[in-house]
Protein backbone atom coordinates (compact mmCIF):
# COMPACT_ATOMS: atom_id res chain seq x y z
CA UNK A 1 0.00 0.00 0.00
CA UNK A 2 1.21 3.38 -0.71
CA UNK A 3 2.73 5.77 2.59
CA UNK A 4 0.61 8.21 3.51
CA UNK A 5 1.41 10.26 6.33
CA UNK A 6 -1.72 9.97 8.35
CA UNK A 7 -0.39 12.09 11.09
CA UNK A 8 -0.10 15.05 9.24
CA UNK A 9 -2.31 18.11 9.28
CA UNK A 10 -2.56 21.70 8.34
CA UNK A 11 -1.22 23.22 11.73
CA UNK A 12 2.00 22.08 10.73
CA UNK A 13 1.77 23.90 7.62
CA UNK A 14 0.77 27.28 8.78
CA UNK A 15 3.49 28.92 10.18
CA UNK A 16 3.59 32.29 12.06
CA UNK A 17 3.42 34.99 9.25
CA UNK A 18 1.98 33.05 6.81
CA UNK A 19 -1.73 33.96 5.49
CA UNK A 20 -3.50 30.39 6.78
CA UNK A 21 -5.24 28.94 4.26
CA UNK A 22 -3.90 25.37 5.82
CA UNK A 23 -6.37 25.09 8.81
CA UNK A 24 -10.06 24.84 8.49
CA UNK A 25 -10.74 26.89 11.67
CA UNK A 26 -12.77 30.20 11.86
CA UNK A 27 -10.42 33.49 12.21
CA UNK A 28 -13.10 35.86 12.95
CA UNK A 29 -13.67 37.16 16.58
CA UNK A 30 -15.74 35.54 18.67
CA UNK A 31 -19.26 36.34 19.93
CA UNK A 32 -18.61 38.15 23.11
CA UNK A 33 -21.04 35.78 24.78
CA UNK A 34 -18.95 32.56 24.05
CA UNK A 35 -15.91 34.65 25.60
CA UNK A 36 -17.65 35.62 28.48
CA UNK A 37 -18.73 32.06 29.36
CA UNK A 38 -15.69 30.71 28.82
CA UNK A 39 -14.05 33.06 30.94
CA UNK A 40 -16.52 33.29 33.98
CA UNK A 41 -15.01 29.29 34.36
CA UNK A 42 -12.12 30.64 35.52
CA UNK A 43 -13.29 31.76 39.42
CA UNK A 44 -14.19 28.10 39.17
CA UNK A 45 -11.38 26.15 38.11
CA UNK A 46 -10.35 24.69 41.52
CA UNK A 47 -13.31 22.39 41.12
CA UNK A 48 -13.40 19.21 39.11
CA UNK A 49 -15.20 19.45 35.70
CA UNK A 50 -19.15 18.53 35.91
CA UNK A 51 -20.19 17.72 32.61
CA UNK A 52 -24.39 17.73 33.74
CA UNK A 53 -25.21 20.98 32.44
CA UNK A 54 -23.36 20.92 29.00
CA UNK A 55 -24.08 17.33 28.33
CA UNK A 56 -27.90 18.48 28.73
CA UNK A 57 -27.57 21.51 26.99
CA UNK A 58 -26.06 19.24 23.97
CA UNK A 59 -28.86 16.97 24.37
CA UNK A 60 -31.39 19.45 24.41
CA UNK A 61 -29.97 20.71 21.22
CA UNK A 62 -30.59 17.86 18.79
CA UNK A 63 -33.34 16.77 20.27
CA UNK A 64 -32.09 13.50 22.32
CA UNK A 65 -31.90 12.55 25.92
CA UNK A 66 -28.87 13.14 27.97
CA UNK A 67 -27.95 9.70 27.80
CA UNK A 68 -27.46 9.57 24.09
CA UNK A 69 -24.41 12.27 23.61
CA UNK A 70 -20.72 12.16 25.51
CA UNK A 71 -18.62 14.95 25.53
CA UNK A 72 -15.21 14.75 24.58
CA UNK A 73 -12.08 16.55 24.06
CA UNK A 74 -12.36 17.57 20.65
CA UNK A 75 -13.80 15.02 17.78
CA UNK A 76 -10.26 13.95 17.60
CA UNK A 77 -11.01 12.00 21.23
CA UNK A 78 -13.61 10.51 20.20
CA UNK A 79 -12.01 8.55 17.19
CA UNK A 80 -9.42 7.15 20.15
CA UNK A 81 -12.60 6.00 22.09
CA UNK A 82 -13.79 4.38 19.25
CA UNK A 83 -10.54 2.70 18.15
CA UNK A 84 -9.92 1.41 21.87
CA UNK A 85 -13.63 0.48 22.93
CA UNK A 86 -14.24 -1.44 19.40
CA UNK A 87 -13.55 -5.03 18.42
CA UNK A 88 -14.72 -4.66 14.69
CA UNK A 89 -14.04 -7.65 12.09
CA UNK A 90 -13.66 -5.13 9.70
CA UNK A 91 -13.16 -1.83 9.60
CA UNK A 92 -13.87 0.67 7.07
CA UNK A 93 -12.88 3.84 6.69
CA UNK A 94 -13.92 5.92 3.31
CA UNK A 95 -11.36 8.13 1.51
CA UNK A 96 -10.45 10.84 0.82
CA UNK A 97 -11.19 11.80 4.37
CA UNK A 98 -9.55 13.51 7.66
CA UNK A 99 -7.13 10.78 8.04
CA UNK A 100 -7.12 10.70 12.11
CA UNK A 101 -9.47 8.00 12.54
CA UNK A 102 -7.47 5.47 10.47
CA UNK A 103 -4.40 6.40 12.37
CA UNK A 104 -6.46 6.05 16.01
CA UNK A 105 -7.92 2.33 14.33
CA UNK A 106 -3.99 1.44 13.56
CA UNK A 107 -2.62 2.93 16.98
CA UNK A 108 -4.93 0.55 18.64
CA UNK A 109 -3.68 -2.47 16.69
CA UNK A 110 -6.97 -2.63 14.22
CA UNK A 111 -6.61 -3.57 10.01
CA UNK A 112 -8.04 -0.89 8.84
CA UNK A 113 -9.62 -1.42 5.15
CA UNK A 114 -9.92 1.74 2.51
CA UNK A 115 -12.64 2.24 0.33
CA UNK A 116 -11.58 5.36 -1.91
CA UNK A 117 -14.36 7.60 -3.84
CA UNK A 118 -12.91 8.73 -7.07
CA UNK A 119 -12.55 12.16 -8.39
CA UNK A 120 -14.03 11.47 -11.55
CA UNK A 121 -17.19 10.80 -9.40
CA UNK A 122 -17.27 13.82 -7.98
CA UNK A 123 -16.51 11.85 -4.60
CA UNK A 124 -19.55 10.73 -4.40
CA UNK A 125 -20.32 7.29 -2.59
CA UNK A 126 -22.00 4.71 -4.43
CA UNK A 127 -24.66 2.48 -3.27
CA UNK A 128 -22.41 -0.66 -2.91
CA UNK A 129 -19.04 1.02 -2.06
CA UNK A 130 -19.32 -0.55 1.07
CA UNK A 131 -18.54 -3.79 2.05
CA UNK A 132 -21.72 -5.70 3.60
CA UNK A 133 -19.54 -7.35 6.08
CA UNK A 134 -18.04 -3.85 7.65
CA UNK A 135 -18.80 -4.20 10.94
CA UNK A 136 -17.42 -0.82 11.64
CA UNK A 137 -17.73 2.15 9.16
CA UNK A 138 -16.31 5.58 9.42
CA UNK A 139 -17.50 8.70 6.68
CA UNK A 140 -17.19 12.41 6.74
CA UNK A 141 -19.75 14.75 6.19
CA UNK A 142 -18.96 17.18 4.76
CA UNK A 143 -16.15 15.40 3.74
CA UNK A 144 -12.84 16.66 4.70
CA UNK A 145 -10.68 17.60 2.63
CA UNK A 146 -13.20 16.91 -0.65
CA UNK A 147 -15.73 19.21 0.97
CA UNK A 148 -18.66 17.38 -0.46
CA UNK A 149 -21.61 16.67 1.27
CA UNK A 150 -23.23 13.44 1.02
CA UNK A 151 -27.06 13.08 1.19
CA UNK A 152 -28.25 11.95 4.53
CA UNK A 153 -30.15 9.03 2.73
CA UNK A 154 -27.08 7.50 1.45
CA UNK A 155 -25.57 7.53 5.10
CA UNK A 156 -28.40 6.30 6.28
CA UNK A 157 -28.55 3.64 4.23
CA UNK A 158 -25.40 2.23 5.15
CA UNK A 159 -26.50 1.28 9.05
CA UNK A 160 -27.83 -1.97 9.85
CA UNK A 161 -27.87 -3.97 13.13
CA UNK A 162 -24.65 -5.41 13.91
CA UNK A 163 -21.95 -2.60 12.34
CA UNK A 164 -21.35 0.41 13.58
CA UNK A 165 -21.65 3.78 11.74
CA UNK A 166 -19.82 6.77 12.43
CA UNK A 167 -20.31 10.00 10.49
CA UNK A 168 -18.01 12.56 11.41
CA UNK A 169 -19.44 15.63 11.13
CA UNK A 170 -16.82 17.91 12.45
CA UNK A 171 -18.13 20.57 9.46
CA UNK A 172 -21.82 20.09 9.71
CA UNK A 173 -21.98 23.22 11.09
CA UNK A 174 -21.14 25.00 7.93
CA UNK A 175 -24.02 24.00 6.06
CA UNK A 176 -26.92 26.39 6.83
CA UNK A 177 -29.81 24.44 8.62
CA UNK A 178 -27.62 21.31 8.15
CA UNK A 179 -30.17 19.62 5.98
CA UNK A 180 -28.10 16.13 5.75
CA UNK A 181 -26.70 16.19 9.44
CA UNK A 182 -27.84 12.41 11.34
CA UNK A 183 -27.34 14.23 14.45
CA UNK A 184 -31.04 13.73 15.25
CA UNK A 185 -31.16 10.26 14.04
CA UNK A 186 -32.52 8.00 16.84
CA UNK A 187 -33.39 5.27 15.06
CA UNK A 188 -30.64 4.42 12.76
CA UNK A 189 -28.89 1.14 14.47
CA UNK A 190 -25.39 1.44 15.80
CA UNK A 191 -25.07 5.49 14.31
CA UNK A 192 -22.12 7.32 16.15
CA UNK A 193 -22.37 11.33 14.61
CA UNK A 194 -19.52 13.35 15.89
CA UNK A 195 -19.45 16.74 16.46
CA UNK A 196 -16.56 19.89 16.64
CA UNK A 197 -17.17 23.01 18.41
CA UNK A 198 -13.53 23.88 17.06
CA UNK A 199 -14.24 24.99 12.99
CA UNK A 200 -17.19 27.51 13.54
CA UNK A 201 -16.31 28.95 16.85
CA UNK A 202 -12.71 28.75 16.15
CA UNK A 203 -11.89 27.22 19.31
CA UNK A 204 -9.21 24.71 18.19
CA UNK A 205 -6.91 25.01 21.60
CA UNK A 206 -10.40 24.69 23.69
CA UNK A 207 -10.55 20.45 22.84
CA UNK A 208 -14.41 20.70 22.73
CA UNK A 209 -16.59 18.16 20.83
CA UNK A 210 -19.00 15.69 21.47
CA UNK A 211 -20.90 12.11 20.32
CA UNK A 212 -24.28 11.50 19.82
CA UNK A 213 -25.15 7.51 19.80
CA UNK A 214 -27.63 5.19 21.10
CA UNK A 215 -26.86 4.86 25.29
CA UNK A 216 -24.98 1.36 24.91
CA UNK A 217 -22.56 2.38 22.85
CA UNK A 218 -22.44 5.74 24.43
CA UNK A 219 -21.75 3.76 27.45
CA UNK A 220 -19.01 1.64 26.00
CA UNK A 221 -17.30 4.86 24.52
CA UNK A 222 -17.60 6.65 27.88
CA UNK A 223 -15.77 3.82 29.54
CA UNK A 224 -12.71 4.24 27.88
CA UNK A 225 -12.71 7.87 28.39
CA UNK A 226 -9.71 9.63 30.87
CA UNK A 227 -11.54 10.53 34.04
CA UNK A 228 -12.35 14.55 33.79
CA UNK A 229 -11.91 14.78 29.77
CA UNK A 230 -13.48 17.58 29.00
CA UNK A 231 -12.22 21.00 31.32
CA UNK A 232 -14.69 23.07 32.77
CA UNK A 233 -14.17 26.08 30.55
CA UNK A 234 -14.52 23.71 27.74
CA UNK A 235 -17.62 22.70 29.13
CA UNK A 236 -18.64 25.99 28.94
CA UNK A 237 -18.24 26.72 25.75
CA UNK A 238 -20.39 23.32 24.84
CA UNK A 239 -23.29 24.71 26.21
CA UNK A 240 -23.03 28.38 25.20
CA UNK A 241 -22.70 27.16 21.45
CA UNK A 242 -26.09 24.75 22.36
CA UNK A 243 -28.92 27.37 22.96
CA UNK A 244 -31.21 28.34 20.11
CA UNK A 245 -29.86 32.02 19.86
CA UNK A 246 -26.46 30.19 19.34
CA UNK A 247 -27.67 27.70 16.76
CA UNK A 248 -29.22 30.89 14.71
CA UNK A 249 -25.85 32.66 14.86
CA UNK A 250 -23.94 29.41 13.95
CA UNK A 251 -26.36 29.04 10.79
CA UNK A 252 -25.67 33.14 10.23
CA UNK A 253 -22.05 32.46 9.61
CA UNK A 254 -22.65 29.23 7.26
CA UNK A 255 -24.72 31.32 4.76
CA UNK A 256 -22.09 33.86 4.84
CA UNK A 257 -19.45 31.35 4.74
CA UNK A 258 -21.35 30.32 1.54
CA UNK A 259 -21.04 33.54 0.29
CA UNK A 260 -17.57 33.77 0.73
CA UNK A 261 -16.87 29.86 -0.97
CA UNK A 262 -18.85 30.95 -4.24
CA UNK A 263 -15.95 33.65 -4.50
CA UNK A 264 -13.12 31.33 -3.89
CA UNK A 265 -14.22 28.92 -6.19
CA UNK A 266 -15.59 31.47 -9.07
CA UNK A 267 -12.17 33.19 -8.43
CA UNK A 268 -10.10 29.73 -8.17
CA UNK A 269 -11.89 28.54 -11.67
CA UNK A 270 -9.97 31.53 -13.66
CA UNK A 271 -6.83 30.08 -12.70
CA UNK A 272 -5.69 28.18 -15.66
CA UNK A 273 -5.34 24.32 -14.87
CA UNK A 274 -7.63 24.16 -11.43
CA UNK A 275 -10.02 21.87 -11.58
CA UNK A 276 -12.41 21.55 -8.57
CA UNK A 277 -14.29 17.81 -8.43
CA UNK A 278 -17.40 17.47 -6.65
CA UNK A 279 -19.38 19.92 -5.11
CA UNK A 280 -17.83 21.82 -1.96
CA UNK A 281 -20.59 22.26 0.90
CA UNK A 282 -17.48 22.91 3.50
CA UNK A 283 -15.68 25.20 4.73
CA UNK A 284 -12.44 24.61 2.50
CA UNK A 285 -12.28 23.86 -1.24
CA UNK A 286 -10.02 21.14 -2.80
CA UNK A 287 -8.26 21.62 -6.33
CA UNK A 288 -6.51 19.78 -8.56
CA UNK A 289 -3.46 21.10 -10.56
CA UNK A 290 -1.11 20.01 -12.28
CA UNK A 291 2.65 20.31 -9.86
CA UNK A 292 0.37 21.71 -6.60
CA UNK A 293 3.44 20.66 -5.01
CA UNK A 294 5.89 22.73 -6.19
CA UNK A 295 3.07 25.44 -6.61
CA UNK A 296 2.85 24.83 -2.92
CA UNK A 297 6.31 25.65 -1.75
CA UNK A 298 6.05 28.81 -3.78
CA UNK A 299 2.55 30.06 -2.41
CA UNK A 300 4.77 29.79 1.05
CA UNK A 301 7.42 32.25 -0.62
CA UNK A 302 5.07 33.99 -1.36
CA UNK A 303 3.14 34.25 2.21
CA UNK A 304 0.44 31.81 2.03
CA UNK A 305 0.08 28.20 3.74
CA UNK A 306 -2.00 25.55 2.01
CA UNK A 307 -2.75 22.15 2.28
CA UNK A 308 -0.59 19.69 1.07
CA UNK A 309 -2.95 16.72 -0.88
CA UNK A 310 -0.64 13.89 -0.97
CA UNK A 311 -1.21 12.89 2.93
CA UNK A 312 -4.90 11.73 2.04
CA UNK A 313 -5.35 8.02 0.70
CA UNK A 314 -6.78 9.20 -3.08
CA UNK A 315 -5.43 12.01 -3.81
CA UNK A 316 -2.22 12.65 -4.15
CA UNK A 317 0.98 15.45 -5.35
CA UNK A 318 -1.54 17.90 -7.58
CA UNK A 319 -3.73 18.35 -5.18
CA UNK A 320 -4.02 21.19 -2.76
CA UNK A 321 -6.68 22.13 0.07
CA UNK A 322 -7.77 25.85 0.82
CA UNK A 323 -9.52 27.29 3.66
CA UNK A 324 -12.54 29.58 2.84
CA UNK A 325 -11.72 33.23 3.84
CA UNK A 326 -13.06 36.48 3.39
CA UNK A 327 -13.22 37.89 -0.36
CA UNK A 328 -9.80 40.59 -0.01
CA UNK A 329 -7.91 37.43 1.23
CA UNK A 330 -8.83 35.09 -1.25
CA UNK A 331 -8.41 37.82 -4.04
CA UNK A 332 -4.84 38.11 -2.44
CA UNK A 333 -4.22 33.82 -2.12
CA UNK A 334 -5.40 33.62 -5.93
CA UNK A 335 -3.60 36.17 -7.28
CA UNK A 336 -0.06 34.73 -5.63
CA UNK A 337 -1.43 31.37 -7.40
CA UNK A 338 -1.69 33.03 -10.31
CA UNK A 339 1.74 34.44 -10.08
CA UNK A 340 3.52 31.44 -9.21
CA UNK A 341 2.22 29.82 -11.94
CA UNK A 342 3.23 32.10 -14.21
CA UNK A 343 6.91 31.45 -13.34
C1 LIG B 1 -13.03 16.06 9.52
C2 LIG B 1 -12.48 16.35 10.88
N1 LIG B 1 -12.95 15.68 11.92
C3 LIG B 1 -12.49 15.92 13.16
C4 LIG B 1 -11.50 16.83 13.38
C5 LIG B 1 -11.02 17.05 14.77
O1 LIG B 1 -11.67 18.15 15.30
P1 LIG B 1 -11.51 18.57 16.82
O2 LIG B 1 -10.74 19.84 16.82
O3 LIG B 1 -12.92 18.74 17.30
O4 LIG B 1 -10.81 17.48 17.52
C6 LIG B 1 -10.95 17.54 12.32
C7 LIG B 1 -9.87 18.52 12.55
O5 LIG B 1 -9.22 18.97 11.64
C8 LIG B 1 -11.46 17.30 11.03
O6 LIG B 1 -10.97 17.94 9.97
Amino acid sequence: MEHHDLRHHGDVEASPGLVDLAVNVRRAARPPWLDAAIRETLDDLASYPDATAATGAVAARHGRPAGEVLLTAGAAQAFVLIAQALRPARAVVVHPQFTEPEAALRAAGHAVDRVVLAAADGFRLGPDAVPPDADLVIIGNPTNPTSVLHPAADLAALARPGRVLVVDEAFADTVPGEPDSLAGRRDLPGLVVLRSLTKTWGLAGLRIGYLLAAPDLVTRLAAVQPLWPVSTPALAAAAACATPEAVAAERDIAVALGHDRDHLIATLRTVDGVTIHGRPRGSFVLFRLAGADKARVALRERGYAVRRGDTFPGLGADWLRVAVRDRATTDGFVDALRRVLEG
